[in-house]
């Protein structure tokens, strides 16, 4: 019988870690929230209020039922209050000398029992575990974005992972409402290695001046059922963030599906990143 999963932490507060720790709140698990500074640690949990604000209003959360997600977690710039967690979450920066060196760091204030997931969308994840003596106990647990709404969770295992491990991690995933699927350490897991050339496509036929970006996204929302076009979901995701995925899968694989569209870089270096810094193909509020 795998271990009851109660206490989660998660470290990293942005887009990805706000909501995931939003759904684990929701969905009655006590959140230790860590973010690197006061001011990191204030937009997180002003994301989280904010999501949590428009549940309510779409009627999806009951205001009492709001209260008591917010009540379940506790914001800290610390790492000490995880001692105790059953299982953290790592969605830090995809850097991964940075993971390596938070999980070092957790290794030593954590119980040997707690389990270590990252949110790497492209990372190996065995080279990650290897920074702590506990590779066996640590696992991908990939979220899609927005964490809140998308179901599936991609749950990533590597050579030496422990088969327990994997279950009460998919139990915690079937607990949140997630479908998880399962996959082994290969970059860009099941949905990004599929999903991410296409993605660099649209940048490119954009970047190209052969159509414009509400043609791009209509010809794929309207002629392919899609719930949103590609320049929108790239704004969605950061165009940080895909660019770090597409260079990551680009320097594992040499595939030219993945090499990045050079708009890519161009838009980080100018901080048009998408959604989360107001402007990035499409401007937002
Ligand atoms: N946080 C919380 N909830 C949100 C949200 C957010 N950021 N954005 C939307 N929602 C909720 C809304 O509250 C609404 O909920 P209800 O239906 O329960 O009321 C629901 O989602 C639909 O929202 P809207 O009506 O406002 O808008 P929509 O119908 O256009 O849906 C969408 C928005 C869910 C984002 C939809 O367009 C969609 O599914 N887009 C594709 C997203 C996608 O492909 N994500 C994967 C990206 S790849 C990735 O994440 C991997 C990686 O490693 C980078």
């Amino acid at each position: 019988m795998g271990r009851e999963i109660a206490t989660v932490g998660v470290v990293g507060l942005g887009t990805m870690g706000a909501g995931i720790a939003e759904v684990m709140a929701r969905n009655g698990l006590r959140v230790h929230a860590v973010e690197i500074d006061a001011a990191a640690l204030n937009r997180g949990r002003a994301h989280i209020a904010h999501s949590t604000r428009r549940a309510v209003a779409r009627g999806k959360l009951t205001a009492e039922q709001a209260a008591e997600l917010l009540d379940r977690i506790e914001y800290t710039v610390d790492l000490e209050p995880l001692a105790g967690a059953d299982l953290v979450v790592e969605a830090i920066p995809e850097r991964l000398e940075l993971k390596r060196e938070l999980f070092r760091r957790l290794d030593g204030i954590c119980s040997a029992e707690t389990i270590f997931t990252t949110n790497t969308s492209s990372l190996s994840v065995t080279e990650i575990s290897v920074a702590t003596s506990r590779p066996a106990r640590v696992v991908g647990l990939h979220f899609f974005n927005p964490a809140p709404v998308m179901k599936l969770v991609e749950v990533v295992r590597t050579v030496v992972t422990d088969p327990g491990v994997l279950a009460d991690v998919e139990a915690l995933a079937a607990r949140l409402g997630k479908s998880p699927v399962t996959i082994g350490d290969k970059a860009g897991f099941i949905a990004n290695a599929l999903l991410f050339g296409y993605l660099n496509h649209a940048a490119s036929l954009y970047e190209a001046k052969y159509a414009t970006r509400e043609d791009i996204d209509a010809a794929m929302r309207l002629g392919c059922g899609l719930p949103m076009g590609p320049l929108a979901l790239l704004d969605l995701i950061g165009l940080d963030t895909a660019y770090e995925i597409l260079d990551t899968m680009y320097k594992q694989s040499r595939d030219r599906l993945h090499a990045p569209a050079p708009v890519f870089k161009q838009m980080k270096t100018a901080g048009l990143l998408g959604r989360k810094s107001g402007r990035g193909f499409y401007t937002y509020e």
